[in-house]
């Protein structure tokens, strides 16, 4: 009796062994692809309105202006967000690229 309550709890062992093996999954297989591809007409409907995030491309590079205050339902200064504003934001704005580094980027735009 003593001997096959111990197989028991050996089996048990290795059972508890087993599962603890197979839950380990790594977490990074889940991670997500922060390099996403859009095309022009993808990229368009992430114009900030309607409850959509406000995406813009420039030099090929895809941002998230969702959060910025001055984008406010992807408008600012006559410009929507949802579109590649490369040489809007060189030739035009006062500022130049230099306000990018205040959006996440969120992929990249197909040529
Ligand atoms: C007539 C054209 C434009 C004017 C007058 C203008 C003006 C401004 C001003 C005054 C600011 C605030 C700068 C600061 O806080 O230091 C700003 C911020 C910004 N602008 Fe423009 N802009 C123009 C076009 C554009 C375009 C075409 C883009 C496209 C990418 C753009 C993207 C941004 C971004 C991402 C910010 C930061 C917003 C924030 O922090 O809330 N701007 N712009």
């Amino acid at each position: 009796m003593k001997n096959l309550n111990i197989k028991l709890l050996l089996i048990l062992l290795v059972a508890l062994l087993a599962l603890a093996g197979c839950s380990s999954t790594s977490p990074s297989e889940e991670a997500q692809d922060p390099e996403r591809t859009f095309t022009s007409e993808e990229l368009s409907e992430y114009n900030g309105k309607d409850g959509n995030p406000a995406y813009v491309a420039v030099d090929g590079v895809v941002y998230d202006f969702t959060e910025l205050e001055l984008w406010v339902n992807g408008d600012h200064n006559g410009f929507e967000a949802g579109k590649d504003l490369t040489e809007e934001i060189k030739e035009i704005s006062p500022h130049g690229l230099s306000v990018l580094d205040r959006a996440t980027v969120v992929g990249t735009l197909e040529e």
